[in-house]
């Protein structure tokens, strides 16, 4: 197959950049590959909102700025922080008219909501289901494109370089189980995040770190790797996947309450529970510790219920479906990891280190966030660097090399469950134990030990058959977990949600 653009993923960067491209050429053809149904990604189960400069009044793009900054801990970009600010109301109106819908006040403003470490409410939200109504509309507008041909569960394996150059992707098809070769003049990685490398995560099943992987075999530079960020507020549970509950919440004004129902955050920073992410979620695992506990506590049983269930719904019900009624009873709460800060480095137009390569939301660094991101500034940097991204594309000729035909050896047998051993849920324990929220550099080392064993062990068993996509993710899993515990390891100072003990 051969396509002017091939995107990889479907959440809110994929989409958004696909959209935006067949608008402006309706001649050139677009292939999205999404290796799950279209909406199954992080985007649909996005809950706060998008932080966006509405009020100029109560607020203005320095103090976004700079809340941003200081989140970040000295690590942002801040021409790149200044530019995803200044560009956030213009991609937000984008999104409305695409169809998302965002709650408004009855005279027809913006309802705004606050999140940890902003200094205002100016969060843009639709209830606490932003991300569904988001993926749902942008997903529509994809579909309703001509232009755009859309390969659900397919599976891209690797991308196709040549002298640094990406020709496309080797794609898998996950119903027939036919791998082929998709010949792109450009090709923009939008895969998400990495958070099934961890035994409990907020993150969707397809967030295996697929895109990072790849990029890495390619060459492409990554960085910023160790800085994964815990959300404080995960609804505690021993069975995954692992349901959020908003910082929004705190933001309405929900305390964070230990086991004798002593409210702690101001013990540790005197913003509270809207102290920023990094801050909550060390205070929560010491908290925990103290008091000999599994969880903590979101104490909601004081604030309006109308107001509440209007805001809430779908935490609303979640709890009650976990038999807990958050107007009579505390809600049960751990920090879980949530997001990855670093990925694959790209330049202010998206541009990854190979050329015709680039990447785009969650996979991506762009220098935004720094060593921990402020919330609700993902979906605005998908939003924002897809824009980036086609600015850049919208003025660049095609490349002649897309029409290289890249062959795809189809000669060795296909690998079969007994040859591999997938060891996901050890991969997943280890994760769990030895890269959390406060790392030890000896149980880092050992860690990277058993991820170069099993890197070797793929990398070996790729050379002789040819894999499925159970294995490519577990292999991803790897790659991306060796990536980060490498970069933890070399880390010798403590920044952001990043911190080894
Ligand atoms: P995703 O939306 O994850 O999409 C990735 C896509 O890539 C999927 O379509 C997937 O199938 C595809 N893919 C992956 N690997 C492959 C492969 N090998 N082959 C083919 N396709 C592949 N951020 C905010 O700003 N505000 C919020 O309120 C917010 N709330 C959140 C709540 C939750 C529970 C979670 C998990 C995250 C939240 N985030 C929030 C973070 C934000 O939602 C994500 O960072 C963002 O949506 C990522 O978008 P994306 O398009 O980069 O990736
Ligand atoms: C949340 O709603 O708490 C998640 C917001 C985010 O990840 O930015």
């Amino acid at each position: 197959m051969q396509t002017h653009y091939l995107i990889i993923g479907s959440g809110i960067a994929g989409l958004s950049v696909a959209v935006k491209l067949a608008e402006q050429f309706v001649d050139r053809k677009i292939v999205i590959v999404s290796k799950d149904k279209g909406e199954e990604s992080n985007t649909n189960y996005a809950q706060g909102g998008i932080a966006v400069v509405i009020d100029r009044v109560k607020d203005n793009f320095e103090q976004h700025i700079k809340d941003t900054l200081t989140c970040g801990d000295g690590l942002c970009d801040k021409k790149v922080v200044e530019s995803v600010v200044k560009n956030a109301p213009n991609q937000l109106q984008e999104l409305i008219s695409w169809g998302a819908q965002f709650d408004r006040e009855e005279n027809g403003t913006f309802d705004l909501a606050k999140e940890g470490g902003h200094s205002t409410n100016r969060v843009v939200h639709h209830k606490d289901e932003t991300g569904k109504e988001i993926e749902r509309a942008v997903l529509l507008e994809a579909r309703l494109k001509k232009n755009i041909i859309f390969l659900e569960h397919h599976f891209a394996v690797d991308l196709m370089v040549k002298n640094n150059i990406c020709l496309g992707a080797s794609i898998l098809n996950k119903k027939n189980k036919q791998q082929f070769v998709i010949n792109a003049g450009f090709t923009i990685l939008a895969t998400g995040g990495v958070g099934q490398i961890y035994q409990t995560t907020t993150n969707s099943t397809v967030a295996t770190g697929d895109g990072i992987a790849m990029a890495i075999r390619a060459k492409a530079k990554v960085c910023d790797m160790e800085f994964i960020q815990f959300h404080p507020t995960a609804f505690f549970s021993k069975s995954k996947p692992t349901f959020l509950i908003s910082e929004a919440v705190r933001g309405f004004g929900a305390f964070l309450k230990n086991k004798n129902g002593y409210r702690f955050m101001f013990d540790y920073d005197s913003r509270g529970e809207l102290a920023s992410r990094d801050i909550v979620s060390r205070s929560i695992i010491t908290e925990m510790y103290k008091t000999n506990a599994e969880c903590v506590f979101l104490d909601a049983t004081h604030l309006d219920k109308h107001s509440f269930q209007k805001h809430f719904p779908a935490i609303y019900k979640y709890c009650l479906q976990q038999g807990i009624d958050v107007f009579r009873n505390y809600i049960p709460v751990v920090p879980t990891q949530h997001y990855i800060c670093g990925g694959i480095t790209v330049d202010t137009n998206g541009q990854t280190s190979v050329l015709n390569l680039f990447a785009c939301g969650e996979c991506a660094h762009t220098g935004l966030h720094g060593a921990n991101r402020l919330a609700s500034n993902s979906l605005l940097e998908a939003v924002v660097y897809a824009q980036f991204i086609f600015n850049y594309l919208k003025e660049k000729e095609l490349p002649d090399e897309h029409y290289t035909n890249v062959r795809f050896k189809v000669d060795r047998p296909k690998i079969s469950e007994t040859i591999m051993k997938i060891n996901t849920a050890d991969l997943n324990a280890m994760v769990q134990n030895n890269v959390g929220i406060v790392r030890n550099q000896k149980q880092l080392q050992n860690t990277l030990l058993q991820l170069k064993f099993w890197r070797n062990e793929c990398n070996e068993l790729l050379q002789r058959y040819q894999p499925t996509a159970d294995f490519m993710e577990f292999y991803n899993k790897v790659i991306v977990a060796h990536e980060i515990v490498t970069a933890s390891i070399k880390r010798t100072n403590n920044k952001g949600c990043f911190y080894k003990a």
